[in-house]
């Protein structure tokens, strides 16, 4: 007979324990112990499981490869983010703010795949059938194989799904449906994990894509258990800023193509529109660069994106200058001050020191430094760059400069929008860079401040 005692369940991390605890003793948060059932919580009631699909041990060998191909959205930047299109059969996790434009972009991408034929359903949890289609008549929506279905009740709707059989299943959101049987509250993590698994069994066995749109937390991790993201096949996180129209799509996990890719869309008033362009957004346009900008590349997955780097580096009137960066990680500004401290003999001790990136961009890796210890040396002596250049490398502790990853893609980028110089590391690499672009190679940091 299955037990019937109670249990309390972590809502940040699924930790289950029989007593009530004020703070999680697995991942530490405070007052998130919720009390669920014991018996809803031992899976395969029916025998049924959820994550074998294959139950013969077979060598790998013999193992046919006979995939579906990829399906294109014709959306582009999408299709590249998600590494060629979507693999049939697998679950894609998109998590954002609220009101950021995740139901927007999965009615357009819905769309897109009925202009090619295609069946699809979405199935919506949060808003009536009206609101879905007053979105739709906004963003032009031409469909007519698009189901929509208004419900939470997943032991309801998957039958008429399963019926239905769509080329892609949208779940809008996952916090928001429930099975009755399991007697917890939609949106905990028992009902997060189950209904997730329920729709994972459904796209592994029927080979239709699942996107499950899920909703963030205020410390900005999926709502929902951390277990979401180990059973889905890839997260994409959409991002930016709700004053301005710009957004960032991101991959976070890809199990059928790289991470780290970036795609940026704008929010107009007939829906999200691809920017092809990213780099002309992250870029001021002033003609002229003032002391203190400086342009860097950032390689986001395959992509290169350029952006502007500002710093503003005035005398303290506090005992402990300020150091405030946004976009840039300030252990290694704190890092590059005392190499050039050290090492150049420019003292930024008794200096308030602010660092932004224009546009949002976070520009997080090694192959900033340069353009980061530039942009302060700038600003400290009023010098400025002349415009079109790129800086790049990556600066040690003894001073050196070091090559950088992607070199020549980053400098194909710098080509396109019209640079006509870069600053980079002396030993570069060995790939074809180029043409038409003055590259000042330096080996060091005293070399590079020369060029200023
Ligand atoms: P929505 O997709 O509902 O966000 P989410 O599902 O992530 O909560 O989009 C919400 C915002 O987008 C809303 O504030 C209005 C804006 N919007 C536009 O600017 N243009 C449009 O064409 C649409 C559909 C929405
Ligand atoms: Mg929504």
């Amino acid at each position: 007979m299955a037990k019937t005692a109670t249990v309390y369940e972590c809502q940040q991390c699924g930790y289950q324990t029989p007593k009530w605890l004020g703070k999680c003793s697995d991942c530490g948060a405070w007052n998130s112990l919720v009390e669920a059932r014991a018996e809803t919580l031992t899976r395969g009631k029916s025998g049924e499981n959820f994550y074998s699909l294959t139950s013969k041990l077979a060598p790998l060998d013999e193992i046919g490869t006979d995939a579906p191909p990829r399906v294109l959205t014709r959306l582009t930047e999408l299709d590249r983010l998600l590494g060629g299109g979507m693999v049939p059969g697998s679950v894609i996790l998109l998590g954002g703010d609220p009101g950021i434009g995740k139901s927007t972009l999965v009615l357009q991408i819905l769309s897109r795949l009925c202009e090619q034929g295609g069946k699809v359903a979405y199935l919506s949890g949060e808003e009536s059938a009206d609101q879905i289609k007053l979105r739709a008549e906004r963003l032009g929506v031409k469909a007519k194989q698009l189901y929509v279905m208004t419900e939470n009740d997943l032991s309801r709707a998957l039958p008429q799904i399963e019926e239905l059989k769509p080329q892609m299943l949208v779940v809008d959101s996952i916090q928001t449906v429930y099975q009755p049987d399991l007697g917890s509250a939609p949106g905990s993590v028992t009902q997060v994990r189950e209904c997730a698994g329920k729709l994972l069994y459904l796209a592994k066995s029927r080979g239709l894509t699942v996107l499950l749109v899920g909703h963030v937390t205020k410390e900005g991790s999926l709502a929902g258990p951390k277990i979401l993201e180990h059973m889905v096949d890839t997260v994409l996180y959409f991002e930016g800023d709700r004053g301005q129209p710009y957004r960032i799509l991101r991959t976070f996990k890809n199990r059928f193509g790289s991470v780290s890719e970036l795609a940026v869309y704008e929010m107009r008033s007939q829906g999200l529109v691809e920017v092809t362009n990213p780099s002309e957004l992250f870029l001021s346009d002033n003609p002229e660069l003032s002391p203190g900008s400086v342009v860097v590349s950032s390689l986001q997955g395959t992509r290169p994106i350029l952006a502007e780097l500002q710093a503003l580096v005035t005398p303290s009137s506090l005992g402990m200058p300020r150091r405030v960066t946004v976009g840039v990680d300030s252990q290694r500004v704190a890092l590059l001050g005392a190499v050039l401290e050290k090492i150049v003999g420019i003292q930024l001790g008794g200096q308030d020191i602010f660092l932004n990136v224009v546009g949002g961009l976070d520009v997080d890796e090694p192959a900033v430094d340069l353009g980061v210890l530039m942009a302060m040396v700038s600003s400290f002596q009023g010098k400025a760059l002349a415009r079109r250049t790129l800086v790049m490398g990556e600066v040690g502790l003894s001073g050196e400069i070091r090559p950088v990853a992607g070199e020549a893609i980053r400098l194909q980028e710098a080509s396109r929008l019209g640079f006509q110089r870069a600053i980079l590391p002396k030993k570069g690499s060995q790939e074809k860079l180029p043409k038409g672009l003055e590259l000042e190679r330096v080996a060091n940091v005293g070399a590079a401040l020369d060029l200023l």
